[in-house]
């Protein structure tokens, strides 16, 4: 006798039923069965993997499972008799409790060379075998209340597999005769599985690859199939792959779909079902139907919306989940780098101030709008595709403590479409609630659709549409310069914005540009990033909201220089310029935090000594603008404290204007001189000839030009 460990999953008293057990798969899972307490019936027509001539495999089978221990009968039935096996079980054992439908045989040919023969003969072993061998063991399992029956499908029906058109339709017709066994069986605990093997079998020699035949083993699936057909397996429906130690569910996935028409008296036509192929086609968010009904509910869910002329997906719902992964590839994506302490915090699950940077809260609103049908929609009278759509403006708000993780349900609609002649601008606004319905974020983003304009439709926008602000004339407060990564893109977009223009050289190339743009919100991330560096301690629950327009792209690996306006309350505008060809590509932008904290390390800086008299200079250059402005020239301060420039001032005459460096355009004449020996200068304590000879104030440029600074240097500032 066999012996049984208390763990073991035994089938004792049961009565297994495997056709084609005299070999291959079906052998294995009879000895599995055998050495386990089942009385196995081992059927086997005997013949060729072409289903030609007869031999006594069942008979070499059915004595190794005695051997071990175990009992076994023989039957040499075709399944096409499937009747006659379920009666040898029967008159062997008197009950049917498992039966795996295992028997099969190839007819090879491509489509063109199948003959009737050899699909009839295929349909016959594979599909017929399998429903006559089912249906006549079915009253039996009704009767006891309890059956488990396996179907044997194939990739090559799941897939298609070239020369198999015959068995590729058999094969995944299991799948559907499965399917519906499995619901007719479930009131008398009858299950129906599906097991899609791969394994090395003279069925298999000579197509699959030798390296895999070798480990292919079929006793590697057996014990998959043993615990589909245990009682204690609750599954039903259910397809599993199996092969190489490994196995797997298998599902079939449906998109969220699109709809074709605004209203139940519409038509759909050919050219609309073409421009909104992309969404019927689309996967990214399929999900696995578990009946019949549940698919019926989306077609009652879709009349409905029709019924009550809810245009095409004029609003939408949608969630985002996420969790500190999504928050750091994100922040990745907008260059926060562990190089600058300040930014663990949005790089480290468990830094203590860990927190999501604000735009990432851009990501929810996007994703949800990009995935939906809403422009197109919106612009039913016009075509386009992804190569004449441009991303113009973003606006993003956040409302309450922002969460790392959690998931969002967002709300999408077009608040506005714009006629803006050369094109339609189209304005979505996206709410996304966190579970307890309270508001996290409203992002409202414009989309320009070249061509699309000209409808005779509103050229102005209401007043729930954020405006943008212009920048003031003054020079910038505060710029910052970022290079971006050659490879920026190709992080960002793992963010969720896939679109090939960001990645793929051809086809950004038809767009024109000569290497993939860098995506218009990540150059945005960057510089709301760094405007909150400046002036928002790097503290997310400081923001409360920013807009910008994208004028022109980014090439990965150009340098951004951010400018910035302190303004009144509490705002920041800035713009984004790239430096390399001195071009803004973010215009009329701004931040506007809850709380302004300037930098510290640039408090730091500003504690230089010789902070106060550039603050001398700037006085007394706006007190005489038209003298200081005679002067003609541009003059930038490198300040060194320790051996090092600590800051740099620029004093732009030619527009009467002093600010912190980097300097913009072209400095006539660079001074570069200590902090303390700044001081003293501005005091008359050092004469600027004497500074110079003694290599105190090292002069390039326009020496010249220095000397007609004299007069603004004197300074009665409070040193
Ligand atoms: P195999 O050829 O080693 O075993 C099949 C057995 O079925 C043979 O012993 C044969 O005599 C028997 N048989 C053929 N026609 C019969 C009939 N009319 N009545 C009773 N017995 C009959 O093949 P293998 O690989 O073990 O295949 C078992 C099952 O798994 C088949 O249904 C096959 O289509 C399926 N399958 C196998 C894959 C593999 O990688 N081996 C891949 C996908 C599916």
């Amino acid at each position: 006798m066999v012996s049984a460990n208390a763990n073991q999953l035994r089938y004792d008293g049961r009565v297994v039923i495997v056709t084609g057990a005299g070999a291959g798969l079906g052998r294995e899972y009879a000895l599995l069965f055998g050495s386990r307490g089942a009385k196995v019936v081992v059927n086997d027509l005997g013949g060729n993997f072409h289903g030609q001539g007869k031999s006594n495999a069942a008979d070499n089978v059915v004595a190794e499972i005695r051997a071990a221990g175990g009992t076994a009968v023989p039957d040499y039935n075709s399944v096409v008799d499937g009747d006659k096996i379920i009666q040898t079980a029967m008159e062997a054992f008197g009950r049917v409790d498992i039966l795996i439908n295992n028997a099969g045989i190839l007819r090879d040919k491509s489509l063109a060379r199948i003959s009737d023969e050899d699909w009839n003969l295929i349909q016959d072993v594979h599909l017929k075998g399998s429903f006559v061998t089912t249906r006549a063991a079915w009253p039996i399992m009704k009767r006891q209340n309890y059956g488990r029956i396996i179907m044997t499908s194939s990739n090559s029906g799941v897939y298609g597999n070239f020369g198999q058109a015959n068995y590729s339709a058999a094969k995944l017709g299991l799948v559907g005769l499965a399917n519906t066994v499995a619901i007719e069986g479930e009131k008398n605990n009858i299950h129906c599985n599906v097991i899609v093997p791969t394994a090395a079998s003279r069925m298999t020699e000579g197509i699959l690859p030798e390296i895999l035949f070798n480990e292919l083993k079929p006793k590697l699936i057996a014990p998959v199939v043993a615990y589909l057909c245990h009682e204690s397996c609750e599954d039903t429906g259910s397809v599993i792959e199996s092969a190489a130690g490994w196995a797997t569910k298998v599902h079939f996935v449906r998109g969220k779909g699109c709809i074709l028409r605004t209203s139940i008296g519409d038509v759909v036509s050919p050219e609309y079902v073409q421009k909104v192929w992309s969404k019927v086609t689309d996967m990214s968010n399929a999900t696995h139907l578990n009946a019949i009904g549940e698919a019926s509910l989306t077609l009652v869910d879709v009349l409905e919306k029709l019924r009550d002329g809810q245009n095409n997906e004029q609003s939408i719902t949608d969630t985002y989940k996420f969790n500190f992964k999504d928050v750091i590839l994100y922040a990745l994506g907008v260059g926060a780098s562990v190089t600058d302490e300040n930014d663990l915090r949005f790089l480290y699950e468990n830094h203590p101030d860990f927190s999501a940077l604000p735009t990432f809260f851009i990501l929810p609103g996007l994703l949800s709008v990009m995935g939906s049908n809403l422009t197109a929609s919106a612009i039913s009278h016009a075509n386009f595709d992804l190569t004449n759509i441009l991303h113009g403006e973003q606006y993003i708000e956040l409302f309450d403590s922002v969460p790392t993780e959690g998931m969002l349900t967002t709300t999408s609609s077009v608040i506005e479409v714009l006629d803006k002649k050369s094109g339609a601008l189209v304005i979505t606004q996206s709410d996304s609630y966190d579970d307890n319905g309270t508001l996290i974020a409203r992002n409202q983003s414009s989309t320009f659709v070249v061509g699309a304009g000209n409808f005779n439709g509103k050229t102005k926008p209401g007043p729930e549409v954020k405006p943008l602000v212009p920048n003031p004339k003054r020079s910038p407060d505060a710029s910052v310069q970022i290079k971006t990564n050659r490879d920026q893109a190709a992080l960002y977009r793992l963010s969720g914005d896939l679109n090939p223009m960001h990645i793929d050289p051809s086809f950004s190339a038809i767009a024109g540009y000569k290497i993939p743009i860098l995506h218009g919100l990540c150059t945005m991330g960057i510089s709301v990033r760094s405007v909150l560096k400046q002036y928002g301690d790097d503290d997310s629950s400081y923001f409360r909201c920013a807009k910008v327009r994208f004028s022109k792209p980014v090439l990965p690996g150009q340098t951004l220089r951010i400018d910035m306006w302190k303004e009144p309350n509490n705002r920041v505008c800035f713009r984004t310029v790239v430096v390399e060809t001195n071009t803004e590509v973010l215009s009329g932008a701004y931040v506007d935090l809850k709380k302004i904290v300037v930098k510290p390390n640039m408090t730091a800086a500003s504690n230089l000594q010789s902070d106060a008299v550039f603050a001398g200079i700037k006085e007394r250059v706006a007190e005489n603008e038209a003298k200081a402005k005679a002067i003609n020239a541009v003059f930038l301060y490198k300040i060194t404290d320790s051996g090092k420039v600590a800051k740099e001032w620029v004093l732009d005459l030619k527009k009467a204007s002093v600010y912190e460096g980097p300097v913009q355009g072209k400095a006539d004449t660079t001074m570069t001189i200590s902090d303390s020996d700044m001081v003293d200068l501005a005091l008359g304590k050092l004469q600027p000839q004497t500074a110079f000879m003694k290599g105190k104030l090292k002069i390039t440029g326009n020496i010249m030009l220095a000397q007609k600074l004299a007069p603004l240097l004197k300074t009665e500032a409070k040193l």
